[in-house]
């Protein structure tokens, strides 16, 4: 028996709005992505939402927004520092680096990976480049609390823009996970709460942001935009079809990608809820074993003020990286799939350690206790029964380690 980290998610509605969409002939971005873009935005509470390719296109369209808007005053210029954690995805981190911002890494806190604002507090004051925002990674399901970041950000004066891409479906203080900022990424890659196979979207409560973000996605086009016929007025009816307002990429969803996110969004309340149950009866299975569960959460106070998503279950072995690794050698060889917390130190891997002068001015000690201490299993809504039994009995097994 196999528990990998994720399954492919797909249900048979899913796969017959595939067909009707194909056989439609529409297939390039149209009705089916503004649909899926006011069901998300209706989802968020949120007044836009704008769909893309990938969660990472997101995060390069929301940061080619903040230097390159159509309209007034950049927020952000080439050389200003954003503050980031140092447990980070790739592509949290390129596009910064791609438009010529300086990433400022900074530690994560030990139980829930996310951005530590003390650290970020002393990044700001030991910086070069002039830290002009912030953009934190709600990490594997868990929303962090919109009013720390808020009054953070308005401390310093920060721009504060989130990546979601690991959280839908989480909460905290009433609010959706990330929609406190200017603008919020999340992704629909196949092994996340919902799937449009590859895809991703920004939400914004800014008409001028989602207006841009629309003509960044396609080429820098005026087509799509609420105040695209006022920005043409006057032109031929040709020359109208070809205005370009803002820089821009062409990251658009297709039409089959928005087909199969539509049937899916009614559904992410209840694929949270099997990921909860699930993440409740793994940390059940733990007692007598040497694994803690990560997360800092209260199973029986799930109320408004924080809910998490279980994006995976990350799992702690206190007596460190040989008995950690150990532990993930029994659980391999009994077919549970297992990975390290996103990509552990980040700034440790090839590629950043080849780009010089992106090093951390802060101590990264609870960056680096995450990586040395802790790894993930999948929390997958689809796992079967059976699958969701191997893997308790599996994680009972390693009560031999301890
Ligand atoms: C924090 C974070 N940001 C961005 C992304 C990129 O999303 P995508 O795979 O849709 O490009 C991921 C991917 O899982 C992620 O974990």
């Amino acid at each position: 028996m196999r528990v990998p980290l994720a399954v492919v998610g797909l249900e048979q509605a899913d796969i017959q709005k595939v067909v009707e969409i194909l056989e439609s002939g529409n297939l390039t971005m149209g009705a089916e992505v503004r649909t899926f873009e006011s069901l998300m935005a209706n989802y968020l509470g949120v007044d836009h939402f704008v769909m893309v390719n990938s969660g990472s296109s997101a995060n390069l369209l929301m940061f080619e927004y903040l230097l390159r808007p159509s309209n007034g005053k950049p927020s952000l210029q080439a050389g200003d520092g954003v503050l980031v954690p140092a447990i980070a995805w790739p592509t949290t981190i390129w596009p910064l680096i791609q438009l010529g911002l300086v990433p400022i890494f900074v530690d994560v806190n030990r139980e829930t990976f996310d951005l530590n604002l003390e650290s970020a507090r002393k990044a700001i004051s030991l910086s070069k480049a002039p830290v002009k925002a912030i953009f934190p990674i709600h990490p594997l399901g868990y929303a962090i609390q919109p009013s720390k970041l808020r009054s953070f950000a308005n401390e310093f004066s920060l721009v504060l823009v989130n990546d979601v891409c690991e959280s839908l479906g989480s909460w905290s203080e009433g609010l959706h996970a990330g929609v406190e900022g200017l603008a919020a990424s999340f992704s629909f890659y196949f092994s996340h709460h919902i799937t449009t196979m590859e895809g991703g979207g920004i939400a914004t409560n800014s008409l001028e942001i989602a207006d841009d973000l629309r003509s960044m996605r396609s080429h820098g086009w005026s087509r799509d935009r609420s105040d695209g016929s006022s920005m043409t007025e006057g032109l031929s009816l040709a020359d109208s079809k070809f205005r370009f307002l803002t820089t821009g990429y062409n990251v658009r969803p297709t039409e089959i990608q928005a087909g199969i996110g539509i049937n899916q969004v009614a559904k992410i309340n209840d694929f949270v809820e099997r990921r909860r149950s699930l993440a409740n009866r793994v940390a059940e299975a733990i007692a007598g074993t040497p694994l803690n569960l990560m997360g800092n959460v209260d199973f029986s106070n799930l109320d408004s003020s924080q809910g998490h998503s279980w994006m995976m279950i990350a799992l702690s072995v206190e007596a460190g990286s040989g008995m950690k690794l150990m532990v993930q050698e029994f659980l391999e060889k009994n077919g549970v799939e297992t990975r390290p917390v996103l990509t552990g130190n980040f700034l440790q891997q090839p590629a950043m350690k080849r780009l010089n002068g992106f090093i951390s001015d802060v101590s990264l000690e609870n960056t680096d206790w995450v990586a040395e201490h802790c790894f993930l299993i999948g929390a997958h809504h689809d796992f079967t029964e059976e699958q969701i039994i191997h893997l308790i009995e599996t994680i009972k097994g390693t009560s031999n380690f301890s």
